[in-house]
């Protein structure tokens, strides 16, 4: 197939993700499951047909589609930097305030453009956002869907948000797990960002749509 694998990335329920090379180049692979494709048939993959209808710089391209044999899998632009689970649990960052603003004024821009284009992402997470120069990048859409009022609502991405934030708050964080105090008590915020952290979660009135949530986290 011209591609040599490099390095076993990840594998989940639906996939295997590889990297691999071409010459010099070097791309992500994604491999679907014998039992994804299964269960799919000849339905979309709705992970390749979400990529290739987004262009973003923050977002891996859709490059072209593998299929030989009993194989199918796609080929994605590879987005260099380190997973914020790694900076994070590895390298035990702490991350300042201006750098979680700045951060978490990406992740709103990427949502602001997916959310304008109908998607939901679902898996806003830790393993699934690359931080490379100061620039967010967004990968994994194994579970993002069309959005719909039913099933798959666009408001669950802003839960995920709120965690996501909620991680890079406690990075800096000192004292001790074992007296579990809830995170509003624990974390030194403003009352502000904890009403907006919490509208995010849903513990308070939800946020109707990213550009209200814009509003609010541009005024903090
Ligand atoms: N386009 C990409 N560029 C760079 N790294 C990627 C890219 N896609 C995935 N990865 C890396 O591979 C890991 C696994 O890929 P992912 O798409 O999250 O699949 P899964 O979670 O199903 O294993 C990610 O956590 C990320 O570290
Ligand atoms: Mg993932």
């Amino acid at each position: 197939m011209g591609y040599t694998v490099l390095e076993l990335l990840g594998e989940g329920r639906y996939g295997i993700c590889y990297l691999v090379s071409e010459g010099d180049r070097q791309y992500i692979l994604k491999q679907l499951k014998r039992e994804m494709l299964k269960k799919i048939g000849h339905k979309v993959s709705y992970e390749k047909e979400i990529l290739r209808s987004i262009q973003h710089d923050s977002i891996p391209r859709y490059i072209k589609k593998l299929e030989f044999d009993d194989f199918f899998g796609y080929v994605l632009e590879f987005k260099e930097g380190k997973t914020f689970e790694e900076i994070i649990y590895k390298d035990n960052y702490t991350f300042k305030r201006e750098e979680i603003y700045d951060i978490g004024m990406q992740i709103i821009n990427i949502l602001k453009y997916l959310h304008s284009k109908g998607i939901v992402h679902r898996d806003i997470r830790v393993p699934n956002t690359l931080f490379n120069n100061g620039n967010v990048y967004l990968v994994d859409f194994g579970l993002a869907r069309w959005a719909n009022n039913e099933k798959y609502k666009l408001d669950v991405d802003f839960s995920y948000f709120g965690d996501f934030l909620l991680h890079l708050h406690y990075t800096s964080f000192e004292g001790e797990g074992a007296k579990a105090k809830p995170w509003y008590e624990e974390l030194q915020l403003t009352e502000n960002e904890v009403t907006l952290l919490k509208r995010l979660l849903g513990i308070e009135e939800r946020y109707k749509s990213i550009e209200e949530i814009e509003v609010d986290f541009l005024s903090i």
